[in-house]
């Protein structure tokens, strides 16, 4: 099974929440939970959070990751973080092209692209997020809307390169939502960014390439989603915050 290619990776996407003390608490919960864990695990903090994660995780197994990122090294832009500046401090992972930077903060297909092209630039691996919104959805556009969002973002990214990133899809209406995409629907959607990726680099690349999903996963449907042939982990928001529920996912990965 082509599933054996590809690691599995679970990240936990902490979006606007925790302060530092509550960052190295929660970090210090999770790490005897998934210290034996057989996929790669991440925690994508806030970046007031950074510095503590990497502190709290210097002696695990737990990854950390940034939840974006601007493309320039350095220069006028006011309350940006630069993915150098991220990768200078020893962040290894970037979310990009998140639905709520793309809902809430004007984040584009192309700006995902350049912040893409910037932090594997910078030698950040990316945690790329592509999703239909339901009304996508509803109009059986979500293929199309999908394949388009990836094929933008990996506009001018080698093969090699392609290394550094991981796909999650994440189904905007099932972000935050308790609605989960069933394991069918996760799958289709999976297995058709694989394709796209087959169409880019060739299937030997694309069989390669870490496929995650994201949207309401929790410790309960987990093994279910993870057990789909093109569902290599999950971008976890809600669960990554509670340590058992994280633990409980990581665990399910590992089988
Ligand atoms: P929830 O797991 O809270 O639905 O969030 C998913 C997500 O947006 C991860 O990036």
């Amino acid at each position: 099974m082509n599933k054996t290619l590809r690691r599995a990776v679970i990240a936990g996407n902490w979006k606007m929440n925790k302060t530092p003390a509550e960052a190295e608490a929660l970090i210090n919960e999770i790490k005897p939970l998934v210290k034996n864990a057989d996929c790669d695990v991440v925690c994508c903090v806030p970046y007031i959070d950074l510095q503590t994660a990497l502190e709290a995780t210097k002696d695990s197994n737990i990854k950390i990751g940034a939840e974006n990122c601007y493309w320039a090294e350095s220069g006028a832009f006011t309350g940006e973080i630069s993915a150098k500046m991220l990768k200078t401090i020893g962040v290894e992972y970037v979310i990009i092209g998140h639905s709520e930077r793309r809902t809430f903060f004007g984040d584009t297909d192309e700006t995902v692209a350049k912040r893409t092209r910037g932090a594997l630039d910078a030698g950040l691996k990316v945690i790329l997020c592509v999703g239909e919104y339901l009304e996508q959805r509803d109009l059986g556009i979500t293929i199309e809307v999908v394949r388009m969002q990836t094929k933008i973002a990996l506009n001018g990214v080698s093969a090699d390169e392609l290394k550094n990133i991981i796909i999650a899809y994440e189904p905007v209406w099932a972000i935050g939502t308790g609605r989960v995409a069933t394991p069918d629907q996760a799958q289709e959607v999976n297995h058709a960014i694989r394709e796209v990726l087959a169409e880019l680099y060739g299937k030997d690349v694309a069989d390669t390439v870490t496929v995650q999903y994201g949207g309401s996963m929790n410790a309960g449907n987990a093994a279910e989603l993870l057990a789909q042939e093109d569902i290599d982990g999950g971008l976890i928001g809600g669960a990554s915050l509670k340590a058992p529920d994280f633990a409980a996912i990581v665990e399910a990965a590992s089988k």
